[in-house]
């Protein structure tokens, strides 16, 4: 079905491989087209309780945007191409469902900021960080300049933007930008495991979890507010019921995602 992309459902994960592994993995627009459709199925496929994204090749998760798309674009184009990534990256980060950025490579410019819209990223030891747009007389376009300075802090994310510098796997953890950095060949294990551990909670608290964090740097939003009154709703769950019995009964909770 897909050309750019692979996907797989293993345990109620959808793997999605971004897949031109002769081009690192660049996001050209149809990849960026087919990742939408499958980022609709995560929200959708009752049967798909999360998603990992990753990069297809032992080189690249993503080394960014396909350049070879830029020189044509005029500034008006160039908007409509920032205005669709921004769409598809902010329906990653909005998704109830966790998705995670599995960073098996370079992660440059719109590599970086895919993994940035995720919820959160593990990385394989020979992961690279940047967004080296500067070299190519461009800024980040698909939310880099924002999810970066939340992610690792104003001054990190100036230089880092500034200096195109790419960053190896264990300053990226150091700086708060990758919760873990495993051997590359353990890379989609600690994902499973991690993802094994939120399946077994409510699912609509996880949601609620997803979107009272994002709330916390979304300036339109009261951050306390939305949380006072998605903690309100989780009351109204059967899940919530669930959970408080089995712990007053000493019972492992059997949640049903209502
Ligand atoms: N867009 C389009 N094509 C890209 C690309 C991108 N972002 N990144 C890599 N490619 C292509 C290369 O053009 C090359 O294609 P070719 O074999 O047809 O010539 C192929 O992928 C392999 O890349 P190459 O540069 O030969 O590999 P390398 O190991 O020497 O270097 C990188 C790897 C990632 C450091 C280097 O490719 C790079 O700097 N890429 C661009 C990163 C970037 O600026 N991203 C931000 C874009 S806004």
């Amino acid at each position: 079905m897909y050309q750019t992309i692979n996907t797989t459902i293993e345990n109620n994960t959808l793997f999605i491989y971004i897949n031109r592994p002769d081009k690192m993995n660049a996001l050209n627009q149809q990849v960026m087209a087919e990742l939408a459709l499958a980022i609709d199925e995560v929200y959708k496929n009752q049967e798909i309780k999360s998603a990992v994204i990753t990069g297809t090749g032992e080189k690249a998760f993503v080394a960014g945007a396909d350049i070879s798309e830029f020189l044509r674009l005029s500034p008006q184009q160039a908007v409509e191409l920032a205005n669709k990534g921004h769409m598809i990256f902010k329906r990653i980060e909005d998704s109830p469902k966790p998705i995670i950025a599995a960073v098996n490579g370079f992660a440059l410019g719109g590599g970086c900021e895919l993994a940035m819209a995720c919820h959160f990223r593990i990385a394989a030891t020979n992961a690279k960080f940047g967004q080296p747009e500067v070299n190519l007389g461009i800024i980040p376009g698909y939310g880099g300049t924002q999810r970066l300075t939340a992610l690792i802090g104003k001054g990190k994310a100036m230089e880092l933007m500034m200096t195109a510098d790419m960053i190896n796997a264990q300053d990226a953890l150091q700086w708060g930008l990758v919760n873990h950095v495993v051997a590359p060949e353990e890379l989609l294990t600690k994902a499973k495991e991690i993802l094994a551990k939120i399946h077994a909670k409510a699912p609509l608290a996880i949601a609620r979890v997803i979107k009272c964090t994002n709330g916390a740097i979304d300036k339109d939003i009261d951050g306390y507010e939305l949380e006072i009154n998605e903690f309100g709703a989780c009351f109204s769950t059967k899940d919530m019921q669930e959970g408080a019995a089995a712990f007053i009964e000493k019972r492992p909770a059997s949640f049903i995602g209502e």
